[in-house]
């Protein structure tokens, strides 16, 4: 059932506690078996999804994977989750953003001592750009965290938006005694804990008297909760809780299978498509190159938008324009790869391939649609990249073409001079390439200042484009697929531009 199926990712700033959440919603869904505590995860994590070698070195998981899990219900229904992580470092990259266009909801997790920190910000204006609604998830309330009053307050202001509190701790910190669910008005408690006031609470014995009067405070100042003002992104209901003790984790995901949107139409050039349009459509939202060291595959992920998938299916990718079966697509479950037999919309499967499938990529049937808003985000650092051993050229021409393919950095070739330019939202990315330029391609590069700052997608008719070139080669470069680009020192100096070229458009985004 399509309907059954929730598609979601969770944002948040490093630390706040995103692996460990993941792994609690995973058990929730009794999809993995977590040996030992928390101290054992590090390495138990790595192993499991961080598949490259600068994941080890830094502890971080750069690249975004996919985590399938089902819960059954005691009514009998199964609602089939599929957790899209993002990385989870401050400098985020495109492949964040690509990760949020195969969504239809996320979970935004806040530290309770720390509150919305810019990280967390940036992603959900993003999600917000695209509709996707969101819970907010504070976490640590078994530590001394900010008031909860304070913590609600800023979710309103910092993101205007209406913020509808669902459940409420009794006690934080080391009074920490549980999380009510202000609805039914039951606490739960973390597990094996008998203190004494729990005892009575579960009698049903009334709330302490603090506590009490909280609860009624935030019934009384926060709007209740609306299903299509959460869906349409006006308000976001929070849960309160500890993902390290789980708790208020079940709250959240029967929330999320509650309530989340399931997958939702996606935008082409001509209209919507549905998920209940008979012919099978996706979108390819990212492509992951050297999965396994072994063997020099790349993996796409397409995010299947309408129809019943089948193995062994024909599909057209837009930019190939002939048919490819699709025999071995892989499914990502908690703990371990699956070749999928079927797939329905809001699913994610892998499709082994050699390069032939891209970012941007639409896959259908009939090769008739194209689905649009995966775009490319003008690099905010340019630098230089020469190689140690010039002999390498080719070597390096081609990793750049693969890694810029991933979304990891974005490549641009200069009209004059045969120095390539690399172009990234955030530092880390420059890490990344060095890192896997030596360890995937092994190549030896090094990154060199650029005269440049900034740069902006031109277009405009073919006439004014040219002498507009004529004019600016030094700053002219084209991109991976040969398109112009225009190199510029300063902000300043695409205003410039702008103001002498009023026929011409001076994009910071790109449509793959
Ligand atoms: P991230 O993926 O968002 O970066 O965060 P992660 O889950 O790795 O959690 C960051 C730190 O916060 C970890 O501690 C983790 O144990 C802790 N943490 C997560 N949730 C909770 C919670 O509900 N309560 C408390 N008290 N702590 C929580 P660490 O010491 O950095 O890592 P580790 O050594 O425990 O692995």
């Amino acid at each position: 059932m399509t309907s059954n199926r929730r598609t979601f990712a969770i944002i948040s700033h490093p630390d706040a506690g995103k692996t460990t959440l993941t792994e609690k919603l995973l058990l929730q869904g009794g999809a993995i078996h977590l040996a030992g505590e928390v101290k054992a995860r590090g390495n138990a994590r790595r192993a499991r999804s961080d598949w490259m070698k600068i994941e080890q070195q830094r502890g971080i998981s750069v690249t975004s994977s996919v985590m399938t899990f089902e819960k059954t219900y005691e009514n009998g229904d199964i609602v089939t989750f599929n957790l899209l992580d993002t990385p989870g470092h401050e400098d985020f990259s495109e492949d964040t953003y690509r990760t949020l266009t195969a969504v239809d909801s996320a979970i935004m997790v806040i530290d309770a001592a720390k509150g919305i920190e810019p990280q967390t910000r940036k992603l959900f204006e993003v999600c917000r750009l695209r509709s996707v609604p969101i819970m907010t998830f504070i976490n640590k309330a078994d530590r001394e965290g900010r008031p909860c009053f304070d913590l609600l307050d800023e979710v309103a202001d910092m993101l205007a938006l209406d913020v509808s509190p669902q459940s409420w701790p009794v006690g934080m910190g080391g009074l920490f005694e549980g999380i009510l669910d202000i609805g039914s008005g039951r606490v739960s408690r973390p597990e094996g804990d008998s203190r004494e006031f729990l005892g009575k609470v579960d009698e049903g014995a009334a709330l302490p008297e603090d506590v009490a009067e909280e609860v009624e405070l935030a019934q009384a100042g926060y709007p209740e909760f609306d299903l299509d003002a959460y869906r349409s992104g006006d308000l976001t209901p929070v849960y309160f809780g500890s993902a390290l003790k789980n708790f208020g984790v079940a709250e959240l995901i029967d929330a999320i299978a509650r309530y989340a949107p399931p997958p939702r139409p996606q935008p082409t050039d001509a209209g919507e498509i549905a998920p209940d349009r008979g012919e099978v459509s996706g979108f390819i939202f990212k492509v992951q190159a050297n999965m396994d060291p072994q063997h020099r595959d790349r993996i796409a992920f397409m995010r299947l938008v309408s129809g019943t998938f089948k193995r062994g299916m024909k599909l057209t990718p837009s930019g190939l324009g002939k048919p490819i079966a699709i025999h071995s697509p892989i499914m990502f479950f908690a703990q371990d790869r699956e070749i999928a037999d079927t797939a329905l919309p809001g699913d994610i499967i892998g499709i082994p391939n050699h390069g032939t499938l891209r970012v941007g990529d639409t896959l259908s049937e009939k090769n008739e649609i194209r689905f649009t808003g995966l775009p490319n985000f003008a690099p905010e650092i340019l630098q230089r990249i020469a190689l140690k051993d010039p002999t390498k050229t080719k070597q390096l021409r081609k990793a750049l073409d693969d890694l810029s393919e991933e979304g990891v950095i974005q490549v641009f070739y200069p009209e004059i001079g045969a120095q390539w330019i690399i172009g990234v939202v955030g530092q880390l990315q420059l890490e990344v390439l060095i890192s896997r330029l030596e360890a995937e391609y092994k190549v030896e590069a090094v990154l060199e200042p650029a005269p440049f700052d900034t740069a902006r997608w031109v277009t405009g008719e073919d006439s004014v484009l040219d002498a507009f070139a004529d004019i600016n080669k030094s700053n002219l470069a084209r991109d991976r697929d040969g398109d112009p680009v225009f190199l510029a020192k300063s902000a300043w100096d695409v205003g410039y531009q702008e103001e002498r070229n009023p026929d011409l458009r001076f994009s910071t985004t790109k449509e793959r």
